[in-house]
């Protein structure tokens, strides 16, 4: 995790680098700092959200046109000053700032020791700088060089940026299995984990591959090297990112701007990929290797947190529809499973950022194995997006609450839209059924327009149910997958320990801990299985528990008994999820608000884990 942002130009560097890590504080908040560098070093530091470094009145003051930022999602050390980045070199003469982990950090920092150097933090990051200034010291080599070197001893993930007080007019940067990306503008160059902090100032991005590393220098055209010093020919490529997409645009907090953008971003996913009316639906991405989709043994999906609860509704569509039997896996057991994995197999990638490190490196031991891989990501560029065989582009715009919301339901867009385009043509559902289907698959992003419509009432259960300690879910098909959803977004936000349960196994265990006090999130949209979902319903009212019921449109009998109910415009089953999953994100942000959570930047977590 963590972001870096660094820049290099004829503006004051502070205010840039620090409204750069504003941008980037989605990717760890532990605490953040900025190096500047004119005739000399500074180091601004501090524990806590970035804004702490607007009470440095010096950094505030200085004219500086070199530096470097970092805001910190800490994973050796704990999340104070010291920790804090960027780290110096010994001699006060190198300030590095680092996202990843260095995992050999404890046979070098005793190497480094041995040679004299002390460190001041209890980081991994900091045996980099010295590593380097050990090597730049002892070999008398210039900042790149030395870096290089150093790169080449150590094992883990890194994207690192460097500054260095005797040479004042460069930065370098590499990165290893963690993002980094250089901006190129008039007479300025910019350094960071990703485009939002750059996109103010050029749409030219050049994004850098695993072990390149480049140099940034004034008056100079950008250079990449690969860590054996071999030039690198690279492309500057026009991104397309306004700023407006990446503000909060009057909304209290990124989480609800991209609650409420769905019915928008959902019918982003769909443009250009379904016409009802001529009765098609194709999407791109497979088309280049449509046989072996088509004719894939098994799907493996492989993805983490809420990208993992899309994968789960994707199973039950693709059966369902494609008749394509799929496996779904956490990335990070997948990878360390030794799993039976061949050619025949198409292993799909589902990341909003994609850049969690569990599942890169779960595509790498599939591609390993020859499995076709499918990635399904938001973040265009990015490392998952770059390492797939191919794939589609969720296109929900930038994701910036660190609690998934409009990318979970463009992955379930693209990958029913998947489901749909597979079925057609491997003719598993009938002409008619997939007329009928794609037809009311249009109207979702109404549909997701009237749910949204509900928000007061769902604002008003959130001030019932706000005080509660646990919370339970329950869902039957395609909302159990959507239970599991809404209690991970109740935890992330509001800290409340809640639970998702396929609805029948409550009678297995769940049941023992209901009583008055525990509100209980019932998904009864279904067509299929209602009478057995009332049944449960019952069941946890005979209890006394309290029941919070989204049921579809015009629902009498389970209104009857939930103590709470949101009415959702009735679908396909298949579909339903799509309209299921808002009402349970907007009950956890209003709860979550209204216990005096920060929504957008929940305790202990980041956007983007590009850590193992
Ligand atoms: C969702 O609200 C989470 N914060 C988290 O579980 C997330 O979905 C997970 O880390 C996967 O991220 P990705 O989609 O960017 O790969
Ligand atoms: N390992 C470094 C630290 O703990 C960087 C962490 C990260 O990138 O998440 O400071």
């Amino acid at each position: 995790m963590c972001g870096i942002v660094g820049y290099l130009g004829k503006q004051k560097a502070f205010p840039i680098l620090l409204e750069g890590l504003k941008r980037l504080e989605y990717r760890g908040y532990d605490s953040s700092g900025i190096s500047l560098l004119d005739e000399e070093l500074h180091t601004f530091k501090k524990k806590g959200k970035v804004s702490e470094l607007e009470k440095f009145e010096d950094a505030l003051n200085s004219e500086a046109q070199l530096g470097i930022g970092h805001t910190r999602w800490a994973t050796h050390g704990k999340p104070d000053d010291l920790n804090a980045h960027p780290h110096h070199s010994g001699n006060n003469r190198l300030a590095l700032v680092h996202n990843g982990i260095i995992e050999n950090y404890s046979t070098l920092k005793e190497y480094l020791v041995s040679q004299g150097h002390e460190f001041k933090s209890e980081t991994d990051t900091e045996v980099l700088v010295h590593l380097i200034e050990e090597i730049q010291e002892t070999q008398n080599l210039d900042l790149e060089t030395a870096i290089r070197f150093a790169l080449k001893k150590v094992v883990g993930a890194f994207a690192i940026a460097v500054i260095d007080k005797e040479q004042p007019d460069i930065i370098v940067g590499a990165r290893k299995s963690s993002p980094l990306v250089v901006g190129v503008g008039e007479d300025e160059f910019f350094i960071a984990s990703d485009a939002t902090p750059i996109i103010k100032y050029t749409n030219k991005i050049i994004y850098l591959d695993d072990d390149e590393i480049v140099t940034i220098q004034r008056g100079k055209e950008v250079q990449i090297k690969s860590l054996e010093n071999e030039m690198v020919d690279y492309t500057i490529e026009k991104v397309d990112l306004k700023l407006e997409e990446i503000e909060k645009s009057g909304y209290d907090h990124f989480m609800l701007k991209e609650i409420f953008q769905q019915d928008e971003s959902i019918y982003e996913a769909m443009r250009g990929r379904i016409n009802a009316a001529e009765g098609w639906v194709t999407v791109g991405g497979m088309q280049d290797h449509y046989n072996r989709i088509a004719n894939a043994e098994r799907f493996i999906i492989v993805a983490c947190g809420t990208s993992w609860h899309a994968g789960m509704i994707a199973e039950y569509i693709f059966e369902e529809l494609a008749r394509i039997p799929v496996e779904v896996e956490y990335a990070s057991e997948f990878r360390y499973r030794n799993p039976i994995i061949g050619p025949k197999d198409v292993v799909i990638a589902l990341s909003q950022s994609g850049e969690t490190a569990d599942t890169l490196s779960a595509l790498e031991l599939a591609k390993e194995k020859g499995a076709l891989i499918y990635g399904i990501v938001n973040n265009v560029g990015s490392s998952i997006a770059r390492f797939t065989d191919c794939g589609s582009y969720i296109h929900a715009g930038p994701e910036i609450g660190v609690a998934s919301t409009k990318a979970f339901t463009s992955q379930l867009v693209v990958l029913t839209l998947m489901a749909l385009d597979l079925a057609h043509k491997r003719g598993t559902i009938t002409k008619s059924h997939f007329q009928k289907l794609i037809s009311e698959f249009e109207l979702i992003p109404q549909k997701v327009k009237s749910v949204l419509s509900q928000a007061e009432n769902i604002k008003s259960i959130a001030s019932e149910i706000k005080s509660a300690s646990n919370a339970l879910y329950l869902g039957r098909g395609y909302n159990f997958p959507i239970a599991l959803e809404g209690a991970l977004k109740l935890k992330e936000i509001s800290y409340i320990h809640a639970e998702g349960y396929p609805a029948a196994e409550m009678k297995h265990g769940p049941i023992a801990l209901i009583d008055m006090y525990m509100p209980v999130i019932v998904i009864a949209t279904n067509k299929n299985a209602y009478e057995k979902i009332f049944s449960n319903v019952q069941e946890v009212k005979a209890r006394k528990g309290i029941v919070i019921a989204i049921v579809s449109e015009g629902d009498t009998e389970i209104k009857k008994i939930a103590d709470f109910t949101i009415e959702i415009p009735h679908t396909e089953d298949v579909f339903s999820p799509l309209l299921s999953s808002i009402p349970l994100q907007l009950l956890a942000y209003y709860i979550a608000v209204m216990r005096g959570c920060n929504v957008d930047q929940p305790r202990n977590l980041a956007k983007s884990v590009t850590v193992e």
